[in-house]
């Protein structure tokens, strides 16, 4: 009923239809009154009436509110009180152990999209905070889990169904890769989606989205048709390339700050059977190693089915290099990796899988519950810095290596020139990278150990590993602003790295679809437009 009102007042010219800001949320809206044409009859909520203005100035009060609402519409299966079997359950299946310390208020299991509606509004109608969960993949404390509030976890809004043509799928965020495949397999269809089985939509598609089959159609965020979002006055919109095209652009690339996204309507591609697998090298072939990665980055171009990356580690007190060198169809031997097969290597993996296998074999190398930290950044492509990285990352490992559980890793990938230029699709993205300058070089720490105690020693390690090479980038005239939020750390700020220019068009369309900023303050988790990197670097 209300987006039947919102189309109504929606300007249609030239075939692109743009919202009004008094159509999105007029400057009078009125809470209450929101709710109400949601059906929920505020003045019958129980946990209401005993809410006073003194129990709104604390969190506490705000969220027995808020919690007390949703548990009295929705009842004690969807909406979970701290230590219930369902809460419990909720909080010990993050990625992360940092993230599974964060106690929410209460956990909210919508079912349907309107419900995802009500908890935005119940947490405006209360100040109660809020965060959203799809895989619950991002490292840090607070990103997808809220510290006593509401946590909204999408678990129960999984479906996957194809349109008439097949040509789009649409997915609610409650899925995770492997669900999201299972479901297309069966029609030989596939998505752009993620490389391991448990990472979820919701996040992946909003920052980025790199995937075996990105050389080919681009990142997960440039094969988008259209997102479903529940806007900060609780209304339910479609954003196309066509329909509210500034939320669509904003969403690609733009993470939590837009909305609660409950579809991904992405274009399907088709998925036949794949090859590949992981080829591990000992240091004295390293630099061997470099060369083919740079070369098979270059050849992107030429040949779009070869995906890689490339992760430099220590084991056992041996420093190898492990790369992943996968294949979107059933070739033993392709072309494209035959400079990587001619050095020699210790072990290889390599097999022919479904996408679906290869998701539940790539899962196994990322393990739950560590205590959990990745940091990436991006220089111009670069054989000699490429080496001079690694050598310094090698040399830097003894520091950390004893720390309990401890497992630094450095990865390479290429932003090639295909991806790159796929960003142009459907009006572009707000990543502010373009292929001017040739491929990107995203590289990023991946390290996981076991105890608090050396949080701030892991930090400080990672934290000083790249000064030291930002630091040499520059004078090289090679470093790349960018920041790929997927991998970003708390102590990053990658909505910086988009450029002042996409910076301000966020900020712009947020004050549109968001005049009251409730995605930036009662939403305060993970990154966002005005306030930096989520921590201050100061240890
Ligand atoms: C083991 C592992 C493998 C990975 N592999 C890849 C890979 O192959 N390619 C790649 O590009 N990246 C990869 N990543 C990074 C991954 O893309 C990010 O961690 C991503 O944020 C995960 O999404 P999620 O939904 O699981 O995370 P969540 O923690 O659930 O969400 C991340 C953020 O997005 C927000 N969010 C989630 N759903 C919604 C929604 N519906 N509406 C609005 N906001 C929402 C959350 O509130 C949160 O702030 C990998 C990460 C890990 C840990
Ligand atoms: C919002 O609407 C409700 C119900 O109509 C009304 O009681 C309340 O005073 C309104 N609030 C504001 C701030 O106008
Ligand atoms: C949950 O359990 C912990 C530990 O037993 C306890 O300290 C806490 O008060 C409990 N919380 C609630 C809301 O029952
Ligand atoms: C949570 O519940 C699901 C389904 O009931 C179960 O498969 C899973 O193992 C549980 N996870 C945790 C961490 O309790
Ligand atoms: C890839 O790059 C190398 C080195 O530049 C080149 O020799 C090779 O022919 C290229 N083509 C393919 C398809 O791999
Ligand atoms: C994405 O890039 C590839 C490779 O450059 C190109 O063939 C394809 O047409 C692009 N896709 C779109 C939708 O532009």
């Amino acid at each position: 009923m209300r987006a039947w009102s919102l189309f109504g007042a929606l300007s249609a010219a030239s075939g692109v239809t743009l919202a009004t800001a008094d159509a999105i949320e007029p400057s009078n809206f009125n809470v209450t009154e929101g709710l109400e044409q949601l059906g929920v009859k505020v003045s019958s909520i129980p946990a209401l009436k005993s809410f006073s203005g003194i129990q709104a100035r604390s969190t506490d009060g705000a969220c027995a509110a808020a919690c007390g609402s949703l548990k009295f519409l929705f009842g004690s299966q969807q909406v979970n009180a701290q230590n219930s079997t369902l809460y419990n359950n909720f909080t010990n299946s993050f990625w992360s152990e940092q993230q599974e310390e964060v106690q929410p208020y209460c956990v909210f299991r919508p079912s349907v999209n309107t419900q995802v509606s009500i908890a935005v509004l119940l947490s405006r109608l209360t100040g109660c905070p809020f965060a959203a969960r799809s895989g619950g993949h991002a490292a840090f404390s607070g990103a997808s889990s809220s510290a006593g509030g509401i946590s909204i976890w999408f678990k129960d809004m999984n479906a996957v169904k194809l349109n008439a043509d097949k040509s789009v799928a649409s997915i609610e965020p409650g899925n995770n890769w492997l669900s999201v495949y299972s479901a297309l397999e069966p029609y030989g269809l596939a998505t752009i989606g993620g490389r391991a089985s448990s990472i979820g939509v919701g996040g992946f598609v909003l920052g980025g989205g790199i995937s075996y089959h990105s050389n080919l159609y681009g990142w997960a965020l440039d094969n988008v048709q259209s997102f479903e979002v529940v806007t900060a006055a609780g209304l339910i919109v479609t954003a196309s390339e066509t329909v509210l095209p500034d939320l669509y652009w904003a969403l690609r690339g733009g993470g939590n700050n837009f909305g609660l996204v409950t579809k991904y309507n992405l274009y399907t591609i088709p998925c036949p059977t794949m090859r590949g697998g992981a080829r591990i090298f000992t240091e004295n072939y390293f630099s061997e190693v470099i060369n083919a990665f740079i070369n098979v980055v270059n050849n992107a171009t030429v040949d779009g089915k070869a995906q890689q990356y490339v992760a430099f580690l220590q084991t056992q007190g041996t420093n190898i290099a492990t790369a992943e060198l996968t294949y979107v169809e059933d070739v033993a031997d392709p072309e494209i990796f035959q400079q990587y097969r001619s050095i020699p290597a210790i072990a290889d993996s390599t097999s022919t899988k479904t996408l679906v296998e290869y998701v539940e074999y790539l899962e196994s190398d990322n393990p739950f519950g560590y205590r959990e930290i990745y940091w990436p950044i991006a220089v111009q492509l670069n054989e000699e810095f490429s080496n001079w990285v690694v050598d310094l990352f090698m040399s830097l490992i003894p520091q950390v290596i004893d720390l309990a559980g401890a497992n630094p890793v450095i990865i390479y990938q290429g932003i090639t020139l295909p991806m790159l230029k796929n960003m142009t699709n459907y009006g572009g993205n707000a990543l502010g990278l373009d292929a001017s300058k040739g491929p990107v070089h995203l590289m990023h720490i991946s390290f996981w150990w076991d105890d608090s105690s050396d949080d701030d020693t892991v930090y400080e390690w990672v934290y000083s590993f790249w000064t030291q090479v930002i630091a040499k980038a520059q004078d090289m005239g090679i470093y790349n602003e960018y920041i790929y939020m997927n991998y970003a750390s708390m102590f990053q700020d990658p909505i910086a790295g988009y450029g002042e220019a996409n910076k301000e068009r966020l900020r712009k369309i947020a004050n549109v679809y968001d005049p009251t900023g409730v995605y930036q303050t009662l939403q305060p988790g993970y990154f966002k437009l005005n306030n930096g990197s989520p921590v201050t670097y100061s240890l």
